[in-house]
């Protein structure tokens, strides 16, 4: 399948749970047939960013398209 526009596309995402601020505003862009490596210190929020990006978990806010698709949706 092919179309137009970035594999990743997030813009502001956040997401705390209670006290803990795990994504403070996550923006990341990923051209399409790239290979993006994600990277950061223990608790940095990357298995954060990785399960709203694949839908199993919802932010708290911010926006984020996957292949053109919604997370939000
Ligand atoms: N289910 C949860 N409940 C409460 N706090 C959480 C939960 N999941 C993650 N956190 C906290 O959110 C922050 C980000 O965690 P996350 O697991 O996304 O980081 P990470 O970059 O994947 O860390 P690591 O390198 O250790 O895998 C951390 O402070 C973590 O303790
Ligand atoms: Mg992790």
């Amino acid at each position: 399948m092919h179309r137009d526009g970035p594999a990743i596309e997030a813009e502001g995402l956040r997401k705390r749970y209670g006290a803990t601020e795990a994504l403070a505003g996550l923006d990341l862009t990923v051209p399409a047939g790239t290979v993006c490596g994600l990277l950061g210190r223990n608790g940095a929020g990357k298995t954060t960013a990785v399960r709203v990006l694949s839908t199993l978990l919802r932010p708290d806010a911010g926006t984020a398209r996957v292949a053109g698709a919604d997370v939000r949706r």
